[in-house]
């Protein structure tokens, strides 16, 4: 934090509102004790060097954000009101750097991603101001994110939100600076991801013609649990995900899909019931909670099945990291089933647990042979993990920390501090429905992702952290919104600050910024902190 923020801030007093803190807090502010401004007027250009498609773009999101106009520069920038260059010297690419002096406003970046932020900090600055003229304290205004991961994932399963409202979402997380959105497809409720090979899979898995109403009574009490008589489908196409990538790529946004196995694939079972080792019949699950049926391990046409799927993945996100669950995918089927009882003795396992593992290999060798990486819930480490997995830890902190000590990659998402389907008031009724829990902005912005108990080597491993957005109670956009915000603001600070950087009072007031903004945008929110 710097020392001249407080005190330059102050002396400023009413002559200049803006004040560069904004939601992530950059690392340093600090304002030139001349209390000179610049003009940043509508209108005015922003340059961009004329040889790199991506500054050209973000000069574009200038012009969106800021109203400014996009010009190109040869190797010198001269007279332009707002110059986005590279070159700041910084080992991390999401590092910027914006000077605000007598020449103008330059954001630098280390790399187009950094600038990109820069733009964002800026756009954050003078959302909330007034007018065609807005005046610029000179300054020097320098960030870059303690985590390279910093990720936020919607479920699509549960409940389809439109190809419109995931670039909304996708423009939430950019103005928030994340850069990972981990994207649920597929689950017991619904399959949403088409793929070309199985025509039926999409079609037929994405659909459910009605839903529970209120919380499972039990999943077979069929007595006492009412239905709503509203179909819940629809699923993404390829080419619709194709340009969802592409629009998340133009803001530095990796979707990293999620296709969950063993578990959590009961509408796949409802089209392919050969898959489960019942044989079914099944049906896409109208009611929520850990089902029973899973992938039969034991099945060849399992692993062609699998291929097929995540395949096609591969052709369609080009993202390192590939999601495939494996949470919550319980062995009791896998215990009675010929199939799998005889696919353990041929492998020599003497836990079930272990055919997990046996699946979780065949899939890395896959995706490797595409160049890609495995991330899978921390259950993933209960058969012994695949040697490059990375690790999402859900269930606590614990998961993470063993991986991290077996020198595997982690991604941090325990429940309690980053399950954003948890309410986020105390008092129920004055939310919307939730799946239960009591998760407040502050118990997410008192998240550290680095637990104290491993080594510095080993904290090493923790690639970042990430806040989750499951949708079984999450019915429309607008709900979706008011879930997200204002825990991401928090969420985006435990990504970018260093620990000794975060204070929640300091927080707090910024966020009635950023709250603003939020109302600028359009965007649903929940007003009240606790
Ligand atoms: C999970 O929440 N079942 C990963
Ligand atoms: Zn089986």
């Amino acid at each position: 934090m710097n020392l001249f923020l407080a005190a330059a801030a102050f002396s400023l007093g009413a002559m200049a509102e803006v004040n560069y803190q904004v939601v992530p807090l950059p690392q340093t502010i600090q304002l030139d004790e001349s209390g000179k401004t610049t003009p940043l007027i509508k209108g005015q250009t922003v340059g961009y060097p004329a040889d790199n498609a991506q500054m050209k773009r973000n000069a574009e999101f200038a012009r969106e954000y800021l109203g400014l106009t996009p010009q190109a520069y040869e190797k010198k920038a001269k007279g332009l009101a707002v110059t986005l260059s590279l070159g700041l010297k910084s080992e991390n690419p999401d590092a910027y750097c914006i000077t605000v002096d007598k020449k103008g406003v330059t954001i630098q970046g280390a790399s187009e991603s950094g600038v990109f932020y820069g733009i964002q900090t800026l756009r954050k600055s003078v959302a909330n101001e007034q007018g065609d003229t807005i005046a610029l304290p000179w300054a020097t205004v320098a960030a870059e994110p303690r985590f390279e991961y910093r990720g936020c994932m919607l479920d699509c399963a549960r409940h389809y939100f439109p190809v419109e409202f995931i670039k909304t979402y996708i423009d939430i997380l950019a103005l928030h600076g994340i850069n990972k959105f981990h994207w649920h497809l597929t689950d017991d409720q619904g399959w949403r991801f088409e793929v070309r090979a199985l025509p039926e899979l999409a079609k037929k898995g994405s659909y459910r013609p009605y839903t529970i109403v209120g919380n499972n009574v039990g999943l077979w009490d069929a007595d006492n649990t009412i239905y709503d008589d509203t179909p819940e489908e629809g699923y993404y196409t390829q080419a619709e995900i194709k340009q969802l990538v592409d629009y998340a790529a133009e803001r530095y946004i990796t979707i990293i899909p999620e296709i969950d196995l063993p578990g959590h694939m009961v509408a796949a079972l409802s089209v392919y019931p050969e898959l489960g080792c019942t044989g079914g019949p099944y049906f896409v699950r109208p009611y929520w909670g850990v089902d029973p049926d899973v992938l039969c391990a034991g099945n060849p046409k399992t692993m062609e099945f699998i291929k097929k799927v995540l395949g096609e993945i591969c052709e369609v996100f080009p993202s390192k990291f590939i999601h495939i669950g494996g949470d919550e995918s319980p062995r009791d089927r896998w215990k009675a089933c010929p199939k799998c009882q005889a696919k353990m003795k041929e492998l020599g396992l003497t836990k079930e647990a272990q055919l997990q593992t046996f699946i979780n290999k065949e899939v890395e060798k896959f995706l490797q042979e595409r160049n890609r990486e495995l991330i899978g819930w921390d259950e993933t480490l209960e058969g012994g993990l695949s040697e490059n997995a990375t690790v999402m830890s859900w269930r606590g902190y614990e998961g993470g920390i063993e991986a991290a000590k077996q020198h595997h990659r982690v991604i941090m998402t325990p429940t309690n501090n980053c399950y954003i389907d948890y309410y986020q008031l105390k008092n129920q009724h004055a939310q919307p429905k939730a799946i239960g829990g009591y998760l407040p902005v502050s118990k997410v912005y008192d998240m550290e992702p680095v637990p104290a108990e491993l080594s510095e080597e080993e904290g090493k491993y923790i690639l970042g952290a990430q806040c989750n957005l499951w949708t079984e109670y999450v019915v429309s956009p607008d709900h979706v919104e008011y879930m997200l915000l204002p825990r991401l603001a928090a969420m985006s600070e435990v990504q970018w600050l260093q620990k000794d950087q975060k204070n929640f009072e300091q927080f707090t007031g910024r966020l009635e910024e950023l709250k603003k903004t939020y109302r600028k945008l359009g965007y649903k929110f929940c007003t009240s902190q606790e």
